[in-house]
């Protein structure tokens, strides 16, 4: 696996120090309010169970599961849920939404839309990685860990084609691993994302 990575972007000990800095942050903002975190899986279940445990504020948690990707490696720039709370568990809420990475901002701000829909007080993105070159659409995270270049990453959570997750680091993958995405991918060029 590890063969597979051409370069670390961000290793152990710089994630340590950016989740400590992003949780000091949020226990600013949130002290003395009742807060719902809600990861959106499965990339971001990493990034969320490091980040809640730095957290000594009162929380409950909520997953959702939502697909940005169709079948394939090309986007169909449509977000589908694959699950989501039960609505009463977001009612009146304060939502902090967690992602691994923003990248075209479609996922957060359907899935922030439709949180909005469901009677939440707040609703809150943080995000652990930001791509800002890719944004397409009109959102930016409320609170994020890292701004990232625009190469396709993977570790901490994040994966190509199911694998990698389970790195404790982030890395770029070798133009090997990558090329065959390219390969399936036409003209989008982006390997699958989940
Ligand atoms: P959008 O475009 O909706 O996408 O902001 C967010 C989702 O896309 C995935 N994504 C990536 N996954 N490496 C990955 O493993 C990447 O470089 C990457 N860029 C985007 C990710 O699942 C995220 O939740």
């Amino acid at each position: 696996m590890k063969d597979d990575i051409e370069r670390v972007l961000f290793d152990e000990p710089a994630i340590r120090t950016g989740l400590r800095k992003l949780a000091a942050e949020l226990i600013r903002i949130y002290r003395g309010r009742e807060l719902t975190v809600v990861p959106i899986l499965n990339g971001s279940c990493v990034f969320a169970s490091d980040l809640i445990r730095l957290l000594p504020i009162p929380l409950t948690l909520e997953f959702l599961a939502c697909e940005s990707y169709g079948d394939g490696t090309v986007s169909s720039g449509e977000v589908k849920l694959k699950f989501f709370p039960e609505p009463v568990t977001l009612e009146g809420r304060n939502i902090l939404l967690v992602d691994d990475i923003l990248d075209t901002g479609r996922t957060l701000k359907t899935v922030s839309g439709i949180i909005r829909e469901a009677g939440a007080a707040d609703v809150r993105t943080c995000v652990f990685l930001d791509k800002v070159e890719r944004r397409a659409v009109d959102l930016e995270a409320d609170f994020r860990c890292f701004e990232v270049e625009d190469v396709f990453v993977v570790g901490y959570g994040l994966d190509y084609a199911g694998r990698y997750r389970n790195l404790p680091y982030i890395g770029s993958l070798r133009s090997e691993v990558y090329s065959d995405a390219h390969d399936h991918a036409g003209t989008d060029g982006d390997p699958e994302r989940s």
